[in-house]
């Protein structure tokens, strides 16, 4: 084992013995994406009992002291662990980050307002489309005629000096390609989806304004949406915005302004929590890495595979690959699902396979995949 790996591992209940009791598969896919068991299993437990209080997990009023207590300390923990300024909001909405795509621009933007896209993928595709039902809103820089292979370096985008953000997604969770700089925008304003790799690698909060993400990859299950606010975000909101588009609304009830998702934000505290027992950020971060490098390892070792990202823009999250014979693909996938590794295949705006290495992935379930890649190999090579 990957010795960065080897002091987490150890404090890490999950074996595979663990994962086997519970017959459970090595689960690569996409998100909604494996979480940790023992997250799990706490949950598990909650369900008829919330914390001794006699009401259940499902069962429990969010204007209740539990509740309350409950989304404190998941919003403390999000403030903790990615090290939020105090002046900064943090919010739990609903409607995924696809509403993020518009409500940030009908926010941000006032009549006649710019905004600018670095588009990689289609995510950021679909954020500019809506954002261009508010503004004048433009790609600086579209990877899309070479596949979606990479994302831009320095210098290699320029974006127009009176937008008054510019909007980019950290990870492309289809195409498997990440910044590992924050984009260089000067003095300008940054709005980022980090639906895919929030909590799972770096991120300078401080150097943003708008930060949204899905929960259902890093976080927790799918119905919560983290957003993060810069005062200055706040501060550009107009008047006369839809009751629950105006992010003013849910800041000033703290998330409560209508029913949230209380199940989600419950299980996204207790995953947040075991982020904590596990190293922070940092620990988070260095799992990661060790997952990805060990998948990436054996991408390289041979032609046999065909990674899709170019080499920089590499993703730790989701790491994308072809194989040199197409036709072989689909029975590399069946092959996989029948030896316990599911959720490989590919997004079909790529094909091929694709693994999600997300917080919740064991690295058992990545040296699984290696061995099963390299037995595949000699077999089909
Ligand atoms: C980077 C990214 N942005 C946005 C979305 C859409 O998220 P939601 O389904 O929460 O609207 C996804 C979903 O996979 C994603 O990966």
């Amino acid at each position: 084992m990957n010795p960065i790996y080897m002091r987490w591992a150890e404090r890490l209940v999950i074996t595979r013995a663990h994962m086997a009791e519970h017959g459970r598969i090595h689960n690569f896919g996409a998100g909604p994406a494996v979480l940790p068991l023992e997250v799990v299993k706490d949950v598990a437990s909650s369900l008829p009992n919330l914390s001794g209080s006699g009401f259940g997990l499902l069962e429990v009023s969010h204007r209740s002291t539990f509740f309350q207590e409950v989304i404190d300390s998941a919003m403390g923990r999000v403030r903790r662990i990615l090290s939020v300024p105090d002046d900064y909001h943090i919010l739990f909405l609903q409607g995924g980050a696809s509403t993020q795509f518009y409500m940030t621009a009908l926010n941000l933007l006032g009549d006649g307002d710019k905004a600018d896209f670095l588009v990689t993928g289609g995510w950021s595709q679909k954020a500019l489309k809506e954002a261009n039902r508010i503004g004048d809103c433009v790609a600086s820089w579209d990877d899309s005629d070479r596949g979606f292979k990479s994302v831009p370096m320095k210098g290699e985008f320029e974006v127009r000096e009176d937008a008054t953000y510019v909007h980019y997604t950290s990870n492309n969770t289809l195409f498997g390609t990440q910044y590992h700089e924050t984009p260089d925008v000067g003095q300008g304003h940054l709005v980022v989806d980090a639906s895919s790799d929030i909590c799972g690698v770096p991120i300078d909060v401080s150097a943003h304004d708008v930060i949204y993400a899905g929960a259902q990859k890093n976080l927790g299950p799918s119905g919560v949406t983290l957003v993060i606010l810069s005062p200055w975000a706040v501060s550009r909101i107009g008047e006369g915005l839809p009751t629950m588009l105006d992010y003013r609304t849910h800041i000033s009830k703290g998330s409560m302004f209508n029913t949230p998702n209380t199940f989600g934000i419950f299980v996204l505290d207790r995953v947040l929590s075991w982020v904590e027992e596990n190293g922070g950020l940092q620990g988070a971060i260095e799992r990661n890495r060790a997952k990805s490098t060990l998948l990436y390892e054996e991408l390289d070792r041979t032609p046999f595979w065909i990674p899709h990202a170019d080499a920089e823009s590499r993703s730790v999250m989701n790491v994308t690959w072809r194989m040199r014979e197409e036709e072989l693909e689909s029975v590399f996938l069946e092959e996989a699902n029948k030896a316990g590794l599911g959720g490989l295949k590919g997004h079909r705006s790529v094909g091929g396979i694709r693994a999600s290495l997300y917080n919740g992935c064991p690295i058992e379930s990545v040296e699984a995949l290696v061995d099963f890649m390299r037995r595949f190999e000699s077999i089909h090579g």
